[in-house]
């Protein structure tokens, strides 16, 4: 099968393209800057530059690209630029496209779980037959949002009671394919990671991995996200999908 892998040097996306690739399939990767991928497009959801060209000869397209990293332009890529993906693969006659979004986006007030959930509703507009994966956060996103939590000297302040079911996106990666080789199945379950864990004891795990001393201090969010991810919002105890738990990912990285 041809895949066109949208966010294919991304953590997730990366993953994505070697299993196909392993699987005998092809992968061609859509990015902004291609230079020193093999079968890579240069393309921009943002401005839907090389898009066409992207999805020429495609079956299927995952489309794993955010703009979460470049926060002023979350919704011009998530949600335009969904919209722009999408149309480029209907003129291309895409059979199946495969939207990565995130659990409890639904229900979360947090904003760029508003704008996931909008890419969602465009997904859902059948443009091209669709299944969307909802996956519980990767295990290294909770190591950037713990360096978020640890800019003041000596001290890591962090909602305590904020839960995550973290999950490692390389077995994200192989549900992703095992999806796209098949026939479009709207909205699938929920992908989630073996535990669901508070933050605190998450923290206390990654602190002590990075041989960190650091103080942890429990911080107050006066958001009403912030009570949604206390309350669970996030995590879905009734898929442990993957195996790997967070402190083994940690010993992985960290051990010597
Ligand atoms: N991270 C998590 O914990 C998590 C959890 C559940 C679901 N998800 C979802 O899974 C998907 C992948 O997340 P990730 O963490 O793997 O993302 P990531 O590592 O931040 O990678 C983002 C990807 O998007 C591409 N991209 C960014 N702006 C683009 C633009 N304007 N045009 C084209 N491509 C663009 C980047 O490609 P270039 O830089 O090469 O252009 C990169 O490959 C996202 O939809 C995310 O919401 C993530």
């Amino acid at each position: 099968m041809n895949v066109l892998v949208a966010g294919g040097t991304g953590t997730l996306g990366r993953h994505v393209v070697m299993l196909l690739r392993q699987s005998g399939h092809r992968a061609r990767i859509l990015s902004r800057q291609p230079r020193g991928h093999v079968d890579a497009v240069q393309g921009d959801l943002k401005t839907g530059t090389g898009l066409s060209k992207a999805v020429v000869g495609m079956d299927a397209v995952v489309h794993a690209a955010t703009g979460a990293r470049q926060s002023l332009s979350s919704r011009a890529v998530d949600v335009n630029g969904t919209r722009r993906l999408l149309n480029a693969a209907r003129e291309a006659h895409v059979k199946h496209v495969v939207y990565i979004s995130i659990v409890g986006v639904d229900k979360s007030t947090y904003p760029y779980h508003r704008t996931k959930l909008k890419a969602e509703a465009i997904m859902r507009q059948d443009l091209v037959p669709w299944s969307i994966l909802r996956a519980t956060q990767f295990h290294n996103r909770m190591e950037t949002l713990l360096g978020g939590f640890t800019r003041l000297p000596g001290v890591t302040a962090i909602p305590f009671a904020w839960r995550f079911q973290p999950v490692e996106a390389q077995e994200v990666a192989r549900r992703v394919v095992d999806v796209v080789l098949r026939d479009p199945a709207g909205m699938l379950p929920d992908f989630g990671g073996p535990e669901v864990r508070d933050f605190k004891g998450i923290a206390e795990s990654w602190l002590e991995a990075r041989r960190l001393n650091r103080r942890l201090v429990n911080l107050a969010l006066p958001f009403k996200f912030s009570r949604q991810f206390s309350e669970g919002m996030l995590t879905c105890p009734d898929h442990k999908d993957g195996k790997i738990t967070f402190d083994q990912y940690l010993q992985e990285k960290y051990a010597q």
